[in-house]
């Protein structure tokens, strides 16, 4: 977004577009929000839409898209092979990545999928700034495992340091020390790194990673997932930057890696994914796997028309103003929230605005699940539904035991250019007033736990009628009110 100076000194995150589609939606009665909760789980994954007032579990496949992508739809061409859709899109990413090899896939834990098949092998090691539920998934299901060398700062959640995404690059050598380059299929990198907040590395750290991991002959894998976001921060916060296009930055960032894979559902405000390469060898590791396990060659399980869709989102990536709306208002309801005492991930990253869950209920034993309970908690106290990531979002190890997260976070997402600061201040005021009665809320205990990513599917009752005890407190203070 621009800049654009208030009479008042006031700064707001101002919209650079006009709202042209709309659909309408519903708020439950808050007794009707503990009902759907209940046969819910207590988990938002399993809450029904038509229940929903604002939807902030995810941005994944919910963005907004613009009028030009829509129309860049109709102009679709659907073919099994050889679609010119597919050039089109090809082109593209080869146009703003600088890369020369590109294989379609049907969403980013595809391409996840595909990397672990071709590249990880059992007892491999994958150091990763840090790891996505799906990332994590994909290399322990062949047999790897993950390490986590975020710098320090990236656990801490208030900070104003800004770039807590950052590699540490001691802890980076160490591991290739320890475990040899012959262990170590490749180093992930991951934008806008989500499981710590949506927070940012910076250009410096992503060449010196790249530097290191180059020098011991290990290639370079960036999820640009979440690239969008952290175009943003390196071209406003990163002063080396602060001059370059985010063009030039995207070329600069993607050249620092060998592969490169992306969920569309975020990068390019579509739905689909695919993995761009430089190297025709990769490429070829890779090829077999997309006949086998999306579709052809130029579809990757994608429709045509997203795929057009994505090759319009992706240009407008390259737009300030679009790619500035998320971060702005994600920085708007952090500083909202924080001026009523919520604690919240600091500084303000991409995705969405994220809630210190450990802090906000300190009374919740971490086995009970604290962001879990603050996620059922925050859509009954206004039918705005989150996404836990904590905890509940971890693997038990192999003997059962269960990992307590380093960061226990409730994320709202705030999908781009979907949700209007009216409707931000509202969710803002029911999760105050949730703060001020958070000792009602008590922790969740699980009913049905699934084996792997159990976050999807997970069944969980609360501990106690503090539910009820919550829901009538809501009518004790805001009376008739929805
Ligand atoms: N990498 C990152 C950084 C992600 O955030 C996601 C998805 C993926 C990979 C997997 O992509 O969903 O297209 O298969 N994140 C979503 C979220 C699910 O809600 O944060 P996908």
């Amino acid at each position: 977004m621009s800049e654009v100076k208030m009479f008042s000194g006031a700064q707001i995150p101002l919209e650079m577009h006009k709202v042209r589609v709309v659909q309408k939606l519903n708020l439950l009665p808050v007794e009707e929000r503990g009902k759907a909760i209940a046969e819910a789980g207590n988990n938002t994954f399993l809450l029904r839409n038509r229940d929903v007032f604002l939807d902030m579990l995810t941005d994944s496949g919910v963005n907004a898209m613009s009028d030009r992508q829509t129309a860049s739809m109709m102009i679709a061409d659907d073919s099994y092979a050889g679609s010119e859709t597919f050039y089109r899109l090809e082109d593209k990413i080869h146009e703003l990545f600088g890369t020369k090899f590109f294989l379609p896939a049907h969403q980013g834990r595809a391409c996840e999928s595909i990397l672990a098949e071709a590249f990880v092998k059992p007892g491999d090691v994958v150091p990763m700034n840090f790891h996505f539920t799906t990332s994590k998934a994909h290399v322990t299901r062949v047999g790897g495992s993950v390490e986590e060398l975020v710098i320090d700062e990236g656990r801490v959640p208030e900070s104003d340091f800004p770039f807590k995404g950052n590699i540490d690059l001691d802890k980076l050598k160490e591991c290739i020390d320890r475990v040899g380059a012959e262990h170590i299929p490749f180093v992930r990198l991951e934008a806008g790194t989500n499981l710590i907040g949506g927070q940012p590395f910076s250009l410096e750290n992503l060449k010196a990673t790249s530097a290191m991991a180059h020098a011991a002959g290990i290639p370079v894998v960036l999820d640009a997932s979440l690239m969008q976001d952290n175009l943003y921060f390196i071209k406003t916060r990163e002063a080396a930057c602060r001059d370059m296009s985010i063009r030039a930055i995207t070329r600069e960032m993607c050249a620092q890696a060998d592969i490169i894979y992306f969920s569309a559902r975020k990068l390019g405000f579509a739905r689909g994914g695919g993995i761009a390469m430089f190297n025709r060898t990769y490429y070829e590791q890779m090829k077999d796997f997309i006949p086998l396990f999306e579709g052809f060659l130029t579809y990757g399980g994608m429709s045509v028309r997203e795929m057009e869709a994505m090759t319009v989102g992706l240009e407008e990536t390259m737009d300030m103003d679009v790619i500035s709306q998320g971060p702005q208002f994600i920085e708007f309801m952090v500083d909202e929230l924080k001026k009523r005492g919520v604690p919240v991930i600091t500084p303000a990253g991409g995705l969405g605005c994220h809630i210190n869950a450990r802090k906000f209920l300190d009374h919740v034993d971490a086995h009970a699940y604290p962001a879990a309970a603050l996620a059922a908690a925050t859509f009954i106290a206004g039918g705005v539904r989150g996404m836990e990531r904590g905890t509940l979002s971890e693997q038990r190890e192999p003997d059962g035991t269960e990992p307590i997260a380093s960061m226990e976070l409730l994320r709202l997402a705030l999908p781009r250019r979907v949700f209007t600061m009216s409707q931000v201040l509202y969710a803002v005021d029911r999760i105050s007033w949730l703060y001020e009665n958070r000792r009602l809320v008590g922790g969740l205990n699980f009913v049905e736990e699934p084996a792997t990513l159990r976050f999807f599917f997970g069944r969980l009752e609360p501990i106690g009628d503090w539910q009820q005890r919550l829901i009538a407190k809501f009518r004790e203070d805001f009376g008739d009110s929805l």
